[in-house]
């Protein structure tokens, strides 16, 4: 692994996922989760102090890169909830079928390579009452912020790990077995416009 992947880019997505927007997304779609959680790429830990302690009992934080990893530990050591790290990528949850109440799936979709095949896995480990909760910026429905988003997008998934700005979040969703029962979206404000339209809210698993 560079240089690069290890330390900069953690570094990177740590100040990058910690903007006061990003925080008030966060604050809209995390305190919804209960019982067993996993976390799909915890990254560095944002999410944590959003979890209510009197509704959830676990989080399973998955999250393939050391680095990120690292970045998270001092809000580890704070977290309102206890936290157990699973050091693998969303493509291969290593938890029992029909074991989790609730994934939370924040900035994240973006990145992962095989989303169908993550989605698959969420689908497997949530329990048939369990719910997705999701905040991701993704496609934008300007034609001319979509353009500069297509045009901007091979460099920026190099330089952001694999971020891509152009996901079509709602459509990945239901492709992935996902039905959407809350989606609210929007331009977040002090963001740069490729990288600020957001889709938020709460799907089930159909069939
Ligand atoms: C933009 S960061 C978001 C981190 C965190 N979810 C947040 O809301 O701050 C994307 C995260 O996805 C992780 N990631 C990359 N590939 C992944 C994969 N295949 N499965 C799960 N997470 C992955 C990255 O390491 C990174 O921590």
């Amino acid at each position: 692994m560079s240089f690069y992947e290890n330390r900069i880019l953690p570094w990177l997505i740590d100040v990058g996922c910690g903007t006061s927007p990003i925080m008030k997304q966060r604050a809209k779609v995390v305190p919804g989760a209960s019982g067993a959680v996993l976390e799909i790429g915890m990254g560095s830990g944002h999410n944590l102090a959003f979890y209510d302690p009197a509704q959830v009992d676990l989080v399973w934080g998955l999250e393939p890169s050391a680095g990120m990893r690292r970045r998270a530990e001092p809000r580890l050591r704070t977290s309102p909830v206890p936290v157990r790290w699973l050091d693998l990528p969303g493509e291969r949850v290593p938890l029992e079928d029909d074991s989790v109440d609730t994934v939370v799936l924040t900035y994240t979709l973006c990145t992962i390579p095989d989303w169908s095949a993550a989605l698959r896995q969420m689908r497997r480990v949530l329990k048939p009452e369990g719910r997705l909760l999701f905040c991701e910026h993704g496609a934008a429905p300007d034609p001319q912020v979509r353009a500069w988003q297509a045009r901007i997008n091979p460099g920026w998934r190099r330089l952001c790990g694999g971020c891509n700005l152009d996901r079509d979040i709602p459509g990945l969703l239901a492709q992935g077995g996902f039905e959407i029962d809350r989606l609210e979206t929007g331009y977040i404000p002090g963001t740069p416009r490729i990288a600020a339209f957001n889709y938020w809210g709460s799907a089930r698993a159909t069939g």
